[in-house]
């Protein structure tokens, strides 16, 4: 429920059961031009509270009564479009992580400082009055293409914690877009114009990628000729993306825990510290936490990094990101090679759609490239598609036998039925081709038709015209 008036202040909810902080809390928020009330309790605030009253709440944690988490959960029950910022001064994340999800805007930790506060409450006010005017969605990251919702979930989570400085950890197997949601972070963070620096920290020796992260100084080992400066101080201000972090060596995970923890990096052979003011996102296509349990990754690390989780799922598990991901790298494509083409037919689309793409949106990826490369025509069809993806995506058709009924089963009746469905799956995979159908099927032109004719599939649900079936 946006407010009535666009321009009227907007009014931002102070709930602070400190008094000290409470006054403080709510003349940085009344000096930057909002209408602000201040609570004392949950219950005090919850008794005022309507929906689309306020923009903003900012909130604390730990307070008499109910908690900020319990209010935050009753809040968002009522009101899914105010943004909620809460103050935490507990440095474990558990409860920042537990607000994210409840659905908190931000957080902010104890202490922090007057600019800090202001910055994120500006963005959340931003963002309520974008909602207002253009309908929940509007602020959608343009890069991350997706139409499905387990996608428009972390879409979400992205755009909220992207206002954070917050650890993030990116789980998801190869392919499903770690790097490009590590950078949408970036890019809608305040730190958007410091760099945003990946590294693969299964890329280099151990020794290497110490001094790759930490730098080193003159003769700290052989080769070291002068001073380098490493990656956390090269990204100073900015983003450090810790691309698969599982496979960091035991050693370095020691040291990049001090780091994490003293905010300073001591170069390899040095002895002077150097404050970093970095964010730190990380990524694993490993689960993490068994790593952890089996004693390859530092549980304390993994603590440290784990302040807010993004799984991305496999593709196979959000079948309605294809169409939109497949149009998108068509134009991509088509566009960059100069070639005119313009759509996928049907049929290859429900092909995609069926196949479950172990290698995720990198391989729809390099299909549509390929496709886009050997389609002869302005529109993608099967036949443009890898052979591997047509037999894979066949085999794909479950094969699930149901237990034997008591009563017993004609046999014959049912193998007909499982033959029938799958003649009728192949000539709608290939949109009707029975050349192609035959072949998916292993079988003979002429032993398709054979069969389809016993079983009474019409020949209308073939192309005819196009593949003859009296030859
Ligand atoms: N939702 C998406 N929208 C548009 N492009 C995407 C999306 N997801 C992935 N891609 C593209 O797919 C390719 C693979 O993505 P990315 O490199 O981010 O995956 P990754 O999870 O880091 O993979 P790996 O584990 O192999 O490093 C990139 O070209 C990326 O731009
Ligand atoms: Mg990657």
């Amino acid at each position: 429920m946006p407010r009535k008036n666009p321009d009227a202040p907007s009014r931002v909810a102070v709930v602070e059961d400190e008094v000290n902080m409470r006054g403080l809390l709510a003349r940085i928020l009344a000096d930057e031009g909002y209408e602000v009330s201040s609570f004392e309790t949950a219950e005090d605030f919850l008794r005022d509270f309507s929906p689309g009253k306020f923009a903003v709440i900012v909130q604390d944690v730990r307070m008499p009564g109910m908690d900020g988490i319990e209010m935050l959960r009753s809040v968002v029950e009522k009101d899914k479009d105010v943004h909620a910022v809460v103050v935490t001064a507990y440095s474990t994340g558990e409860t920042a992580v537990e607000a994210m999800r409840l659905g908190a805007f931000s957080y902010v930790r104890k202490p922090f400082d007057s600019e800090e506060i202001r910055r994120v409450v500006r963005m959340a006010v931003d963002r309520f009055q974008d909602q207002g005017r253009k309908g929940k969605g509007s602020f959608a990251m343009r890069h991350i293409v997706h139409d499905s919702d387990p996608m428009r979930e972390v879409v979400d989570l992205v755009e909220r914690v992207a206002s954070s400085d917050a650890t993030v950890l990116i789980v998801g197997e190869s392919g499903t877009g770690k790097e490009l949601v590590a950078r949408a972070i970036h890019y809608h963070s305040p730190r958007v114009n410091a760099p945003f620096i990946p590294v693969n920290c299964g890329a280099f020796a151990e020794s290497l990628l110490e001094s790759e992260l930490f730098g080193h100084v003159k003769g700290a080992f052989t080769g070291a000729e002068g001073d380098k400066k490493g990656l956390f101080e090269i990204a100073e201000g900015g983003t450090l993306f810790l691309d698969e972090i599982s496979e960091m060596p035991m050693s370095s995970q020691v040291r990049l825990l001090r780091v994490l923890e003293e905010r300073a990096v001591r170069p390899v052979g040095g002895t002077g510290l150097h404050p970093v003011d970095i964010r730190i996102i990380a990524a694993t296509n490993k689960n993490i936490e068994e790593e952890t349990r089996e004693g390859r990754f530092r549980q304390d690390l993994f603590h440290r990094i784990n302040v807010v989780a993004i799984q991305i799922p496999p593709l196979r598990e959000r079948p309605g990101d294809i169409p939109v991901l497949a149009g998108h790298f068509l134009s991509v494509y088509s566009h960059r090679t100069g070639s005119g083409v313009k759509s996928i037919d049907e049929a290859a689309l429900r092909l995609l759609m069926r196949h479950d793409w172990p290698g995720n949106v990198r391989e729809l990826e390099n299909a549509i490239e390929r496709a886009v490369a050997l389609c002869r025509s302005d529109t993608i069809s099967v036949d443009d598609l890898p052979k591997s993806l047509v037999r894979r995506a066949s085999k794909a058709v479950s094969t699930t036998v149901s237990l034997l009924p008591l009563e017993g089963v004609n046999l014959d009746d049912k193998l007909a039925d499982v033959e029938a469905s799958y003649i009728r799956r192949a000539l709608e995979m290939t949109g009707g081709h029975a050349t192609k159908a035959a072949e998916i099927l292993g079988l003979s032109f002429r032993s398709l038709r054979y069969r389809m004719d016993k079983l009474g599939i019409s020949r209308s649900d073939t192309q005819e015209s196009e593949e003859p079936l009296d030859e």
